[in-house]
């Protein structure tokens, strides 16, 4: 399969020329290596039935304790079979690949009753929707290494209705699960897989490193509350590629803890790169924040491909964070219908508690916005910085936005500095510094 794939891609280069090539082509997924596990197993060999009534809490734990147990060596492939298991949430464990089969559906229990509570984030202080802990991932892994989720686009469902319908009439006691979280984990692999209907965010990797996400495709209805694409978090080294998102909140959100927590923890999400993402949502395309107390930096996301959209490209922040947002590039985004085009803003989000520092201002600084091209788009932007920590170094080029008839609005900036080039509609003034096109092109 590797082998045809290398072939094919060989082939192609024939008929490509080389710069198109390194735009279409271009690759992180090399950054975890991909291991061969020769030892196998699989869940029906654990009692595993995938009748979609029967409960397989117990096949799924006693799985994954033998191969944390056994330690073969090269780690070992957990393959799920065709048919639809049923579980409550479960942990995984180092040097394991988790394999779904065509048709193959792990799908979670609706008992929000019983569902394990965990620690809240150190980095956010308590859940992030309600004081105190916070419901398990579906499926977790805390401390690992070498771990791949993959096969042959499987489904992980969440069911979360039950708790998209508790956060509407607040009957919630604490935060919501995600679908999958990795914490202080290395070497992870998610590809080929489909995610849908998560209770909450999706794929949340927090103090991770080396994280490779890739060819998936993640499902939730437009109105389902915060079902976050992926939520790379206090995290670096992490790369996100060829993937379809369609969701009811950003699809993919860098953050980097929360307020006076996030400060303190201090752990940055840097070297990230989003690339060939397609997808549709109300609320960001790609989303910076609003979480950035542990500072944001190095991020690079391109070719990105919209449709009905709330914002195209959004960075957000607000007073209290503290921390930092700088040299983030982003280009080659197409947009299709969309409240907004881009959207750079210093009072977006709320606060974990009353005790943020109100002097804590975030520094962005260094965002790079080129090969922007926006149909059918209402508003084309609005960059509003803070007035004690204006934003610096905004630099837009080759961007089109086109409105709607009789919708259509300009630029809004305020406490903002940075040039422009090509950019349509005309900038606000505070973009329009000369010798634009030297301080634009030096970075990209
Ligand atoms: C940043 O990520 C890229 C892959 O996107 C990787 O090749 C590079 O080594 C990383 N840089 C650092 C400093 O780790
Ligand atoms: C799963 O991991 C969490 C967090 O590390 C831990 O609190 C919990 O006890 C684990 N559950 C099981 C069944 O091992
Ligand atoms: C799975 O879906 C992804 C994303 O749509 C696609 O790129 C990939 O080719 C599919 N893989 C398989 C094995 O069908």
């Amino acid at each position: 399969m590797w082998r045809l794939s290398v072939s094919i891609f060989l082939f192609s280069c024939l008929f490509v020329s080389s710069s198109s090539l390194g735009d279409s082509e271009a690759t992180c997924s090399g950054i975890v290596p991909l291991r061969y596990r020769y030892d196998k197993i699989s869940i029906t060999d654990f009692g595993g039935v995938g009748d979609g009534r029967t409960v397989n809490t117990k096949a799924f734990r006693a799985a994954i304790y033998r191969i944390q147990h056994l330690k073969r060596r090269g780690g070992t492939l957990l393959y799920i079979p065709p048919g639809v298991y049923l579980t409550e949430s479960f942990n995984l464990t180092s040097h394991m690949t988790l394999y779904l089969a065509k048709g193959a559906v792990i799908r979670a229990v609706q008992d929000t009753w019983n569902w394990p509570l965990i620690d809240p984030l150190p980095s956010y202080g308590r859940g992030r929707e309600l004081p105190g802990g916070r419901y398990m991932s579906f499926i977790h892994g805390d401390g690992l290494r070498d771990v791949v989720i993959t096969g042959q686009n499987g489904t992980i469902d969440g069911q979360g209705e039950v708790w998209w319908n508790m956060w509407r009439s607040r009957t919630l006691k604490y935060t919501r699960p995600n679908l999958i979280e990795f914490k202080d984990s290395k070497e992870i692999i998610i590809s080929n897989v489909i995610f849908q209907n998560s209770p909450f965010w999706n794929i949340h990797p927090v103090y991770c490193s080396n994280v490779v996400i890739h060819h998936v495709t993640i499902l939730a209805p437009q109105d389902s509350p915060n079902t976050d694409g992926i939520d790379p978090d206090s995290s670096y080294n992490v790369c996100i590629e060829d993937s379809y998102i369609s969701t009811g909140d950003d699809l993919v959100a860098i953050k980097s803890g929360w307020d006076q927590y996030g400060i303190a923890y201090g752990r940055p999400s840097s070297n990230i790169t989003i690339r060939r993402i397609t997808g549709s949502s109300p609320f960001a395309g790609i989303a910076i924040g609003s979480e950035t107390s542990g500072g944001i930096k190095n991020i690079i996301a391109e070719h990105i491909t919209l449709s009905n959209m709330g914002v195209g490209v959004n960075i957000k922040t607000n007073i209290g964070r503290g921390g930092y947002i700088k040299n983030i590039k982003i280009s080659d985004v197409y947009v299709d219908t969309a409240k907004y085009g881009i959207k750079i803003a210093g009072d977006t989000g709320d606060h974990p508690d009353e005790n943020y520092n109100p002097n804590a201002l975030p520094v962005v600084k260094g965002i790079h916005i080129k090969n922007v091209w926006g149909v059918n788009v209402r508003n084309a932007g609005s960059i509003q910085g803070l007035k004690g920590s204006p934003f610096t170094g905004i630099c837009l080029s080759e961007i089109n936005l086109h409105g709607s008839l009789n919708s259509y609005k300009t630029w809004k900036c305020s406490d903002v500095s940075g040039t422009s080039l090509k950019v349509s509609p005309w900038p606000c003034s505070e973009l329009r510094t000369t010798g634009g096109s030297n301080l634009c092109s030096s970075t990209f």
